[in-house]
């Protein structure tokens, strides 16, 4: 089999003191569309905020493609290719859409940065008619949207996303993961914490379930069949 593009390995991380994380192992191919599913409290954010060096590292490697990340800053982290859309889709408010996507290309040379905003707005077309909008103004959906379009901007190898369903009506949701679905297909890895396990356990090619800081079970769609993961995650 090919060498992961990342393999995180008996990984203990936190905050300041606090240890959230006591010794995950996850194993990422590249192609792969990871989600992370479990109950509140239990690490799942710290568990992708640690590849993008938000938290303090006890013990273990994260190690992505050649490089132990658990070693790098997160400005270093995103140069090797990661880009991070935090739980609760932060966007400038008072700036407008385009604003924000040349934000996310801040380092990119203007026609690089042109190009990959025409690829944004093709996988997002609502936010191309309102790109002159305050993003401040739009709907959850599409700051969202907006969101995971900032972090495109840096083409990254592996995209991380906390949460990105939570709060939108069910038929944006379905939106966002054909959305997800689509970026991961055009070649993007994708790691991704969701709330929504059952359509979270329908796209993904991998799931991992954390709870209380350690990997609980790990498979693929088909852990939707298992009865505890029924019980607990899927309502019944
Ligand atoms: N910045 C922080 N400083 C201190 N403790 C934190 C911080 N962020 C999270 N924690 C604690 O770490 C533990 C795990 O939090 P985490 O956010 O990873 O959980 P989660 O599985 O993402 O939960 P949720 O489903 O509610 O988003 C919790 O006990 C939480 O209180
Ligand atoms: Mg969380």
């Amino acid at each position: 089999m090919k060498r992961p593009l990342l393999k995180i390995s008996n990984l203990e991380t936190g905050y300041d003191n606090l240890k959230v994380l006591h010794g995950i192992d996850m194993s990422v191919q590249e192609g792969a569309l990871i989600a992370i599913i479990g109950p509140n409290g239990s690490g799942k954010s710290t568990a992708v905020k640690s590849v993008f060096g938000l938290t303090t590292h006890f013990k273990g490697k994260i190690r992505f493609q050649n490089k132990d990340l658990s070693k790098y800053k997160t400005h270093e982290i995103v140069r090797q290719g990661v880009a991070y859309v935090p739980q609760g889709r932060l966007v400038f408010d008072s700036l407008s859409v385009e604003e924000n996507l040349d934000i996310g290309g801040y380092n990119l040379e203007t026609e690089t940065k042109k190009e990959r905003k025409q690829r944004i707005f093709k996988l997002f077309p609502i936010l191309k008619e309102k790109r002159k909008h305050q993003a401040g103004f739009l709907s959850g959906g599409q700051q969202q949207m907006l969101s995971i379009g900032r972090a495109l901007m840096q083409e990254p190898k592996l995209l991380l996303l906390d949460e990105p369903s939570l709060g939108l009506d069910p038929k944006t949701q379905q939106l966002i993961f054909k959305t997800i679905k689509d970026i991961n297909k055009a070649g993007t890895t994708v790691m991704m914490v969701e709330q929504n396990a059952r359509q979270a356990l329908k796209i993904c090619s991998k799931a991992y379930i954390i709870e209380q800081g350690r990997i609980a079970a790990v498979g693929g769609p088909s852990l939707a069949k298992q009865k505890k993961v029924k019980e607990l995650y899927l309502g019944g």
